[in-house]
């Protein structure tokens, strides 16, 4: 009888403590797959809530033309600007001091830092958000906009700081940096305190690396793609692309270099790009290869869109559904 009774209790004791493993790495796995970003930063980002799919074209949109010259391949958002293309643009949008357009949400190192104009808008979106989630205001912009002969000096200054011979994975040439845009920031810590830190984007600061994109920021330089964008690891260097192809980017982790590529799938004359975000706005993009001289660039005649060079080639169309 008693065995009986202890067979049934032993039974019943492994019962119970395969439901508390099952329970255990349900929890564990829940943790790490469904909330990694907000509680363990350490384990990478959460996916962008985005959606990303190719449509056939003429689905949402009617189509007339705008023609461009060819400088028109060298202004707008997703210009490509690194080793092999040098920035030859003139944005259409005015460079403005930081200091004079910012909120208080954080800090600029002095004046003269200035940005293109909707950058600073986008920045102050995000970092009104970065100080919502974390009541942290001492992040400091370094440098916005330098000119080509700030960048000469920053690289004569590496070189003079560095016993390298070649500085060139950590600064741009004249002419090759995107900074010369107005459309990328650097950021360093900079504490009530009066004592500055680099930026690393670690610990609540990570915040910034994983929501970026909503604000339509990518950071440039990552760890990974390296070899791509010619330069080392820049945690603190964030480049304007605009929503939703700062989502886009992060959904598909890929660089700037190879969103550029990435595109040219989508020729305005096969299937286009549909993106819808989080908020729930939708979008649709195509490429249009830049002609000799002028090029004819088909647009949505009933829908708002942008449009911008790649600094390589051709155009892209983002048209909002
Ligand atoms: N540090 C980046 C690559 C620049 O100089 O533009
Ligand atoms: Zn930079």
């Amino acid at each position: 009888m008693n065995n009986q009774k202890d067979v049934k209790l032993k039974s019943g004791n492994r019962a119970l403590m395969l439901l508390c493993l099952v329970l255990v790495i349900f929890l564990i796995a829940g943790a790490l797959y469904g909330i990694r970003g907000s509680l363990f930063p350490a384990f990478g980002m959460r996916p962008p809530e985005i959606d990303v799919a190719a449509f056939s074209h003429r689905e949402a949109s009617q189509y007339t033309t705008v023609v461009k010259g060819e400088d028109g391949i060298h202004q707008g958002d997703l210009v490509l600007v690194n080793k092999t293309y040098p920035y030859r643009g003139q944005d259409s949008t005015p460079l403005t001091y930081v200091y004079d357009y910012k909120n208080n949400m954080y800090k600029v190192k002095d004046m003269e830092v200035s940005l293109n104009r909707r950058v600073v808008q986008a920045f102050n979106g995000m970092l009104a958000g970065f100080y919502d989630a974390t009541g942290i205001h001492d992040v400091n912009v370094v440098s916005g906009y330098r000119s080509s002969e700030d960048q000469y000096r920053i690289v004569q200054e590496k070189q003079s700081e560095t016993l390298l011979q070649n500085v060139s994975s950590l600064a741009a040439a004249p002419g090759y940096s995107e900074h010369e845009t107005g459309m990328a920031l650097d950021l360093s810590i900079y504490t009530d305190m009066g004592i500055t830190h680099d930026f690393l984007g670690q610990g609540k600061y990570h915040w910034i690396r994983e929501n970026a994109y909503r604000y339509g920021f990518v950071l440039r330089y990552p760890q990974e793609k390296t070899q791509t964008t010619g330069y080392d690891y820049e945690p603190w260097h964030y480049r304007f692309v605009g929503v939703p192809h700062a989502g886009i980017m992060q959904k598909e982790n890929i660089c700037l270099e190879e969103y550029i590529d990435f595109l040219k799938q989508y020729p305005y004359e096969k299937q286009h790009l549909k993106v819808r975000t989080q908020s729930g706005q939708r979008y649709e993009i195509y490429y249009v290869a830049a002609e000799p001289g002028e090029t004819a660039v088909p647009v949505p005649s009933n829908r708002e869109y942008t449009l911008s060079g790649n600094n390589a080639d051709g155009f892209i169309v983002t048209v909002t559904l």
